[in-house]
């Protein structure tokens, strides 16, 4: 299981549509798919049509008084499961903050996942700013997906993640953290701004680029409020063809053929 997460400290740049997203075209892709939710806004957690739920989040995990298989629940996708997010998970930061291995506690819960091998692909949805469940996020992940807004302040936040990933592997938490991928979002082909943004991109980051852009598109706004993907959304548009893409390029990227959709595993570590 690989551990990726989404990260990028500026707000509303795409990192939830983008976690949900990807999670649910890799899980169509025959991949099986755990979405971690560590945003206590917990909007991947409804944006896939699931009740915040601060009982069943990584709350308590975190905290050491539960394990993280306990708290994974199926959603309504085949090959995609979820541990929810909510808002008691705010708390979590302050709780954590205080420890000394608040760097690698996540990675330890999810260890004995990762040996179980019930997923191919950990997906953390986290928060913006430069909190603790941020960056033990980053901590625990193999390698980051940084979604960027079509922007100029885009460009900013890029060199701040940048940064902190950097010091995130000097700290000996994830020496082997890896920029696998910057994901082009919210692209108005219309402006020449968004092409500008995206070539200067594409100068400093030429290999970590991801070639799909995902376009701005009203049709990606509405599917969370029905507690949908894209994809069930508005299957033929734009949005949803342009996130199938990224998620072929994601396996691409990583030499991992195509699987047929089969059936979803139960959960051997619940039982
Ligand atoms: N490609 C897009 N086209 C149009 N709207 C989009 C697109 N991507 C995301 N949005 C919308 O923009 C808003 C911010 O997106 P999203 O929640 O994914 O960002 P975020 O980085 O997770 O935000 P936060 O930092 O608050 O967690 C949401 O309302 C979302 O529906
Ligand atoms: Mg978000």
């Amino acid at each position: 299981m690989k551990v990726v997460a989404i990260a990028n400290q500026k707000g509303g740049v795409g990192k939830t549509t983008t976690a949900i997203s990807l999670s649910a075209a890799l899980a169509d892709l025959g991949q099986r798919v755990l979405m971690l939710d560590l945003d206590p806004q917990a909007n991947a957690t409804s944006g896939i049509g699931i009740e915040p739920n601060s009982e069943g989040s990584m709350y308590y995990p975190l905290l050491g008084e539960a394990t993280l298989a306990e708290k994974i629940v199926e959603t309504h996708i085949n090959n995609l499961s979820l541990v929810p997010s909510g808002m008691d998970l705010a708390g979590v930061e302050i709780e954590l903050a205080r420890s000394d291995d608040h760097l690698t506690r996540l990675r330890s819960l999810l260890d004995p996942v990762k040996q179980a091998d019930l997923f191919d692909f950990c997906i953390l949805d986290t928060p913006p700013s430069l909190g603790v469940l941020m960056t033990a996020s980053l901590a625990s992940a193999d390698e980051v997906v940084i979604p960027l807004q079509c922007e100029w302040f885009g460009l900013e936040g890029l060199a701040k993640i940048v940064h902190v990933i950097q010091q995130i592997r000097e700290s000996h938490a994830a020496p082997d953290l890896t920029i696998e991928g910057i994901l082009m979002t919210m692209f108005d082909g219309r402006t020449n701004l968004s092409r500008q943004v995206v070539e200067e991109v594409s100068n400093y980051f030429p290999e970590q680029l991801y070639k799909s852009v995902i376009p701005r598109t009203i049709r990606i706004g509405e599917a969370p409020s029905h507690g949908k993907t894209i994809f069930e959304h508005d299957p033929n548009g734009i949005g949803a063809l342009a996130y199938r893409t990224a998620a072929k390029e994601f396996l691409q990227r990583r030499g991992v053929k195509k699987r047929s959709p089969k059936a979803k595993k139960k959960n051997k570590l619940k039982s």
